[in-house]
């Protein structure tokens, strides 16, 4: 009896991670699989009318982001979901401890730059392209790993890289590396779900 994928995306922002995965999963790409939630810190996030088009719940825990509150809930609505995968598309809080150990190998992330450079504390979003910048990086690019404690430390997936030109700004860096997170995203997603299952691609072939 064949079983589907079982993922849980965590947003903060845009979510155009998440609706470059819904489009996979929907015209059959990543095959045998459902997103089943669509978690986000923040309640306004566009990634949640994303999933609501989509005909995904959409879930935003109680409290700051930050609290015991918070992760608690967040540590349940993930238990609820029985996932086989959680991806961060990003998600720009901290998952604590218990949520990694729970789900230990089974949490993914992607970061806009090519890891180990310009991760860690508090390097993401723009912030991530000006330090490419600064630092007069002739390459950049963006990373899909598995989340351990140590912030984005854990075991690089995939990653994609792009020439940084002459006349970029951090700003057209950030479009052009968005762009090629799409295709990592799907990418990234389809390797660790086929490592999943023993290198099949359906889980009736294994
Ligand atoms: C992406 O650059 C991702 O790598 C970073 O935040 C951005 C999120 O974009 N962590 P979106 O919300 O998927 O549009």
């Amino acid at each position: 009896m064949s079983r589907r994928n079982r993922i849980v995306v965590l947003i903060s922002g845009n979510g155009t991670n998440l609706q470059a995965l819904i489009d996979a999963v929907c015209s059959g790409e990543i095959p045998d699989t459902e997103i089943v939630s669509v978690i986000s810190n923040n309640p306004e996030a566009l990634g949640l009318e994303r999933a609501d088009k989509a005909g995904i719940p959409g879930r935003v825990p109680k409290g700051q982001g930050d609290s015991e509150e918070y992760k608690e809930e967040l540590l349940r609505l993930l238990k609820d979901a029985n996932p086989d995968l959680i991806v961060l598309a990003g998600y720009i809080k901290i998952l604590g401890k218990e949520i990694i150990d729970a789900f230990s190998g089974r949490i993914v992330n992607i970061h806009p730059s090519l890891l180990p450079k310009h991760g860690g504390k508090g390097c993401y979003g723009v912030r991530v392209h000006q330090k490419v910048l600064e630092c007069g990086d002739k390459v950049t690019g963006a990373t899909f790993h598995y989340v351990v404690e140590g912030i984005d430390e854990g075991e690089i997936i995939l990653q994609y890289s792009l020439e940084v030109k002459e006349d970029d700004t951090a700003e057209s860096l950030a479009r052009r590396v968005l762009a090629l997170e799409h295709r990592l995203m799907v990418e990234g997603v389809q390797k660790v779900l086929a490592e999943k299952r023993g290198g099949c691609k359906k889980w009736e072939d294994c």
